[in-house]
C-alpha cells in the first residue's frame, strides 16, 4: 500500500507539477494530499480524486491539521521574498508543524550551494535544510537549480531593446526545465532511496549568458547583444527602469552570484530520478521563441 503523500504549495507550477507526474507514476489519487491556501485553485485536482486541504505557512495550527495522517510531506519552498525573514519563519513552521503531525519523512525545495550562494536568500534555504535534518527524520533534499522558465522574465524586456544587461560576467547557469524538476522530485519520492539524501538538479548544460543570447537569437531570429556591467550598474539600470528598490538587491544577487559560478554545478540526478531525457536550453528557447521574442 502507498503511503499518504502531501505536496504543499500545490497551486503553484512545482507544487502542481509534482502531483501531475505522481499520478502518471501511478500514485492513487487518494493517496495524494495537495495542501493550498486556496482550496479552489485546485479543484480540478479535487475532481480528479485528489485530497484537498487549505495549507498556510501563516497558520501553524492549521497545518498541523492539515498534515495530519500525512506519512510524506514535500514542502516546497514559498515565493516571499520581502528580506524580512518571513520565508524563513515559514519554512520553519512547516517543518515543525509536520513533525508534530506525525509525519515519518520529510523533502524540501532548496537552491545549489546554499552554504556559500550569494543568491541573497540562500540562507533562508541552508537554515531550512538544517531545520530538516534536526528533524531527525529520514529526508530528501531537492537544491534547484533556475528554472529555464525564469528567462521568460529577462529575455522578452531584452529583445525588445535588443540589450541584454548583467552583471553575470563568465559565469554560467545550468538551467532546468521545471518540469523536469517536478518529474524528478516525483521520482525520488516514489522511489525513496534508503538513505537520505541531497540531490542538485541541474540542466545539462551550464552556459554564460553570451552563449544563452547567441541560442536565443538564433531561435527568436532577432539579434540580441549581451552588455556587460558592474553590480552596481546593473542596480543602477534596475532603479532608473523602475522596478521597486527592495527587490533589487535580490535581482543583482542572482548575476553576482552567477559570476561566482552558484550555479553552474551540472549533475546527473534530474534524468537519474525522472527516469527520461531533460529537456535541453536550446529546445526552450525554440518551443518558446513567440514569447521570447515578442
Ligand atoms: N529554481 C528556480 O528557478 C525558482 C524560480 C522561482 C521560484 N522558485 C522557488 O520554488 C518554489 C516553487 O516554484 P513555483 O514555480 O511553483 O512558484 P509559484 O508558481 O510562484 O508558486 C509559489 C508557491 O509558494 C507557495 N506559497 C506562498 N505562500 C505560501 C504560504 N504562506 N504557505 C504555503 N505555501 C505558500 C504557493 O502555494 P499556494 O499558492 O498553493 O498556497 C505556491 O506553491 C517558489 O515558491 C520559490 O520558492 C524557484
Amino acid at each position: 500500500m502507498t503511503d499518504t503523500i502531501f505536496i504543499t504549495g500545490a497551486s503553484g507550477h512545482l507544487g502542481r507539477a509534482v502531483i501531475h507526474h505522481l499520478l502518471e507514476r501511478g500514485v492513487a489519487p487518494s493517496k495524494i494530499i495537495a495542501g493550498t491556501r486556496d482550496p479552489d485553485k485546485i479543484a480540478d485536482l479535487a475532481a480528479r480524486g485528489v485530497v484537498v486541504r487549505a495549507a498556510d505557512f501563516d497558520d501553524k495550527p492549521g497545518l498541523v491539521k492539515a498534515f495530519a495522517g500525512a506519512h510524506t510531506i514535500l514542502i516546497v519552498s514559498t515565493d516571499a521574498l520581502d528580506g524580512a525573514g518571513t520565508r524563513q519563519r515559514q519554512h520553519s513552521t512547516a517543518v515543525e508543524a509536520a513533525v508534530e503531525a506525525g509525519a515519518k519523512r520529510l523533502a524540501y525545495t532548496s537552491l545549489p550551494v546554499p552554504e556559500t550562494s550569494k543568491v541573497s536568500f540562500a540562507p533562508d534555504h541552508l537554515n531550512t535544510e538544517k531545520a530538516v535534518k534536526a528533524t531527525g527524520l529520514p529526508y530528501l533534499l531537492f537544491r534547484d537549480n533556475w528554472y529555464q522558465e525564469n528567462l521568460f522574465r529577462a529575455l522578452p524586456h531584452a529583445f525588445a531593446g535588443g540589450q541584454w544587461y548583467t552583471s553575470a560576467g563568465a559565469g554560467r547557469t545550468a538551467y532546468v526545465a521545471r518540469d523536469d524538476i517536478a518529474a524528478a522530485i516525483a521520482g525520488a519520492i516514489v522511489n525513496w532511496p534508503t538513505q537520505s539524501t541531497t540531490y542538485t538538479l541541474t540542466g545539462t548544460e551550464a552556459l554564460t549568458n553570451e552563449q544563452i543570447a547567441k541560442l536565443a537569437s538564433a531561435a527568436v531570429g532577432k539579434p540580441l547583444q549581451v552588455v556587460d556591467l558592474t553590480d552596481e550598474q546593473l542596480a543602477g539600470g534596475m532603479k532608473a527602469a523602475g522596478l521597486p528598490e527592495a527587490i533589487i538587491p535580490t535581482l543583482v544577487s542572482f548575476d553576482t552570484a552567477t559570476r561566482a559560478g552558484d550555479l553552474a554545478l551540472v549533475t546527473g540526478d534530474v534524468e537519474a530520478l525522472s527516469g527520461r531525457k531533460s529537456k535541453p536550453l536550446k529546445v526552450f528557447l525554440e518551443e518558446n521563441k513567440a514569447v521570447l521574442g515578442a
